[in-house]
């Protein structure tokens, strides 16, 4: 297991344009196996390539804990409907912002193994894809944000609060 150094915003790398991959060597896929490791260790859902510093159209993916999932050179095919809540990155470490993304998305990718697929996320999963699709190009959730960017640790506060009230008031 080995851990690659998070990039946090600010730092110019964020901000670039990733390139296609051609094919999956041995250093692909070691980049690979660490970012699993590297977003597993920092209890995120998603980890673009660029994020631990290398510009190459890679992300992964595991809403569940269970259920790895890699895309390299993705596309978004469709996107529908609509959700609106609370985002994070592990770029912006105990940041959080509302943001509205689809929550329907089928994307095309291939594997670590360079096998073509297509997958269809739902809530979550589509809301993962998307974030760490926008990576890729450059783009932070933080440019998508409805309203302040707020500390996870004053949000956790108030739903504590709202929830004190909620039982107090029945
Ligand atoms: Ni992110």
């Amino acid at each position: 297991m080995a851990l690659r150094n998070m990039r946090e915003q600010g730092d110019a790398i964020l901000g670039k344009i990733s390139k296609d991959v051609k094919e999956v060597t041995p250093r692909v896929r070691e980049l690979i196996e660490d970012m699993l490791d590297t977003m597993y260790e920092a209890n995120g859902v998603g980890l673009a390539a660029v994020q631990v510093g290398v510009l190459k159209r890679i992300f992964v993916v595991d809403v569940t804990g269970e259920d790895p999932h890699v895309f390299i050179n993705p596309k978004i095919l469709e996107t529908s409907g609509e959700q609106t809540g609370h985002e994070g990155c592990l770029s912006l470490p105990g940041k959080t912002g509302i943001v509205t993304r689809p929550n329907h998305v089928k994307v095309a990718a291939y594997d670590e193994n360079m096998e073509y697929f297509e997958l269809e996320g739902e809530e979550l999963l589509a809301r993962a894809i998307c974030h760490e699709n926008d990576h890729l190009d450059g783009h932070l959730y933080v440019e998508k944000v409805e309203g302040d960017l707020m500390d996870v640790e004053d949000l956790q506060e108030e739903e504590e609060r709202q929830a004190e009230d909620t039982l107090t008031t029945e």
